[in-house]
């Protein structure tokens, strides 16, 4: 497969949230490399912020093997590596040119190579039904509208495939009140209605989606998807995280982090 970018034509029908978060990601981008580097080097897969490690939550398929992966908001890619080491074919779509710039420097790095297409995970350039897992962390999970990259995973995904995501949890966001730099311990807005939530803060201004857990099956389920796993992170006692939106007091106490797993019927 060879790389794909999103033509000019495309870009002007692009969704507000798309351009304003590409802006932002192509801007965070340098400051993405180091933790880059670190997954990179890292033969063991871990989630999120508080690096909670896989083999203690257990949320990816073990018979990875020749499967078709499709991982949407890619970034610098580690967790496409991680799954290309257990015999994976993945396929990486971002729609930031910086963060792909990073996630090539580490596939010669590490002389691990898979297609990287730049471009909107709304709207896959590839055909339906052309993978059998379907993976965000923190990618469309979190900045892309949940009815449009949900709808997307489901058309790419052939029947018995897996979607897995992690994205913040309700709660956490719940608490972040629009102004405040961290969460606090006390309900900072409504749930009726939560969806699209806009950060105008010192990391510059972007568009997240968070949908609260009733939301989310439905629209899981109007995708023709079974949810088989919720797991809500809880931050182990020793972890750190360089990210200042969440204390680890807070995160040992509620959930700041979920994993979500879903099966395409
Ligand atoms: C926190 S990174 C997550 C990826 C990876 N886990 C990492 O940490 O490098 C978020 C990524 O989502 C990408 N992204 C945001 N909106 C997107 C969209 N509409 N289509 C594709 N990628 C998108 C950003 O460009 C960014 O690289």
């Amino acid at each position: 497969m060879n790389e794909t970018r999103a033509t000019t034509a495309d870009t002007e029908r692009l969704p507000e949230h798309v351009l304003k978060n590409r802006a932002h990601w192509d801007e965070l981008a340098s400051t993405y490399v180091a933790s880059g580097e670190r997954h990179w080097k890292d033969p063991n897969p871990t989630w999120g912020i508080w690096s909670v490690p896989e083999s203690e939550v257990g949320m990816l398929p073990d018979d990875l093997a020749g499967k078709d992966v499709i991982e949407l908001g890619c970034g610098t890619a580690y967790f496409s590596a991680w799954l290309a080491r257990r015999g994976a074919r993945p396929v990486g779509i971002d729609q930031s040119p910086e963060q792909l710039a990073t996630a090539r420097a580490m596939q010669d790095e590490h002389d691990l190579q898979f297609p990287l297409i730049e471009g909107h995970a709304e709207a896959v350039p590839l055909p339906d039904a052309s993978f059998d897992f379907a993976l965000s962390e923190y990618g469309a999970s979190l900045w892309c509208d949940p009815d449009r990259w949900i709808a997307e995973a489901a058309r790419l995904l052939r029947p018995g495939g897996r979607l897995v995501f992690l994205t913040n949890s309700p709660l956490l966001v719940l608490c972040s009140a629009p102004d405040s730099l961290v969460a606090t311990d006390r309900l900072a807005r409504a749930q009726f209605g939560l969806r699209r939530v806009e950060w105008d803060d010192e990391e510059g201004h972007s568009i997240e989606f968070h949908l609260a857990h009733g939301e989310m099956l439905r629209v899981l389920r109007a995708n023709g998807f079974e949810v088989e796993a919720l797991h809500e992170l809880q931050a182990p006692a020793d972890a750190s995280s360089r990210f200042e939106f969440v204390t680890l007091e807070w995160a040992r106490q509620w959930p700041c982090e979920e994993i979500w797993v879903a099966r395409r019927e």
